[in-house]
């Protein structure tokens, strides 16, 4: 990785990216010696914005906190943004092999083989690829091209086959069985059947012990004047009480967007009540200072909070993990936690607002449709890009490797519980009352509402603590 020592050097990099530096971020850099890592600097905000200033070098550089004394590990996602070949290729390589992997368990991919020898073959093959675009033939057939670690094809999807009217993305991981073309033209694989990574069905074990809660917010928003305090404080003075549920709760899970932020677009200072984000950090901790010791709380960030915007999202810094109490756990996004033998994924939910776009069906009032899609790719952003910006780090955290048993999720500030083939998931409900932009887009929210699963049954509660 070159190193930029100097003023001229550093500045003749930003220049040349087309990007334009405040001489306080100049200074920071030069100060910090951080020349040696400014690739890491250049994220999808920064590129559009063609701007950095100190504001946005404390977003992306804040040192996460360091994550010693849990009983898990807590993963610490690569810094610096490094956009050269490799570390893309290592990334999709880490999609893909990821990916192939939960494939070839299912009984329809036995006797896969890759895209090169599948070539070779005759009659049916069974073959896993990344799908590089998706088009339609003159006849009104699905044409695929998919890609493995060495090789490429064409798919052809036939209309009326099992699958065609499924939504193929650029980007997913799929099987194919099908049979090959003959003849010395150029080989093509005409698709039976895609298989997804996808849920295995399973019967849920219903265990006739005490109810053992986790309870599940999302988007808070503190520092906004949306913020719907009253609502929260009230929550939090349930949780509290010793009603029959709430004494039940062991766990909270507080799902990304904990705080409004500054600088997220254009004239937030004139939605927030509290501009300085640390001031709005020390509100949430004062308020989620009323929950109980022996509740554990798990925070991790979304894309208002003071983490860098591309995911895997670090967790927060030490200074703002001081404000919290012994029993706050920070976390990166995303995350899965082990809790009681149960597997909670937990995802901020960013790429949502890819999925509206890219499922048909699929919208703020039935973000259920999207949360299922993603399962059924067993990935939390398929299609790269788009609204969602990642690191191409050598690791895909995106992967969902692990069944969960439960999938919590947010951003989009619906409120929706599912079950998909055995996975009970939510997009958990917002603190923030309707924002312009939402009036824009003609959306309306369902804030307030407080989502329990019990660990221990299918059953999920949920409590409203509106009005
Ligand atoms: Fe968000």
């Amino acid at each position: 990785m070159p190193l930029y020592r100097d003023k001229a050097e550093i500045l003749e990099f930003f220049t040349q990216k087309g990007i334009l530096l405040s001489p306080g971020a100049l200074d920071i850099i030069l100060e910090k010696n951080m020349g040696s890592f400014i690739n890491g600097l250049l994220t999808d905000d920064v590129m559009n914005s063609g701007y950095i200033s100190e504001k946005d070098l404390f977003r992306i550089l804040e040192k996460p906190a360091p994550s010693s004394g849990r009983d898990f590990e807590i993963y610490v996602p690569d810094l610096v943004r490094d956009s050269s070949v490799e570390e893309f290729r290592g990334y999709f390589v880490s999609r893909y092999e990821k990916l192939r992997k939960i494939i070839t368990t299912s009984i329809a991919m036995r006797g896969t083989s890759s895209i090169s020898s599948a070539k070779k073959s005759t009659g049916e093959v069974k073959v896993v690829g990344m799908v590089s675009s998706t088009s339609v033939t003159k006849n009104g057939h699905k044409r695929i091209v998919i890609e493995d670690l060495d090789d490429s094809i064409t798919v052809i999807l036939m209309k009326g086959k099992k699958g065609f009217d499924e939504v193929i993305l650029e980007d997913e991981v799929i099987g194919i069985v099908g049979s090959v073309s003959s003849g010395d033209k150029e080989k093509v694989i005409f698709a039976n059947e895609i298989v997804r990574p996808d849920i295995p069905f399973r019967v849920i074990d219903e265990t006739h012990k005490e109810p053992v809660y986790i309870a599940s917010v999302s988007d808070i928003h503190v520092g906004s004047k949306t913020f719907r305090k009253d609502e929260f404080s009230r929550m939090i003075k349930w949780i509290k009480s010793s009603s029959e549920d709430s004494k039940q709760i062991k766990y909270m899970v507080l799902s990304g967007d904990v705080v409004d932020g500054i600088g997220v677009y254009p004239g937030q200072e004139n939605d927030l009540e509290i501009l300085n984000p640390l001031e709005q950090y020390e509100m949430l901790s004062d308020l989620i200072s009323e929950i109980p010791g022996d509740v554990k709380v798990y925070i991790m960030p979304g894309n208002h909070d003071v983490v860098r915007l591309p995911e895997p999202q670090p967790v927060f810094s030490e200074k703002i993990r001081k404000m919290f109490n012994s029993n706050v756990t920070l976390l990166p996004n995303p995350f899965t936690l082990e809790i009681e033998g149960k597997q909670v994924l937990l995802y901020h939910g960013m790429s949502l607002n890819d999925m509206i776009e890219l499922i048909p069906g699929a919208n703020f009032e039935t973000i259920g449709k999207a949360i299922e899609e993603i399962l059924r790719r067993r990935h939390l952003a398929p299609r790269y890009g788009g609204k969602t910006p990642i690191v191409p780090s050598r690791e895909d955290r995106h992967v969902i490797e692990n069944v969960p048993d439960i999938f919590i999720t947010g951003h989009v500030h619906s409120h929706a519980v599912g079950n998909y083939r055995g996975v009970r998931y939510v997009n958990s409900s917002t603190w923030q009352s309707q924002t312009d932009y939402q009036k824009m887009m003609n959306f309306s929210p369902n804030p307030s509402m407080l989502t329990l699963f019990d660990l221990n049954s299918r059953s999920i509660l949920i409590r409203d603590f509106k009005g």
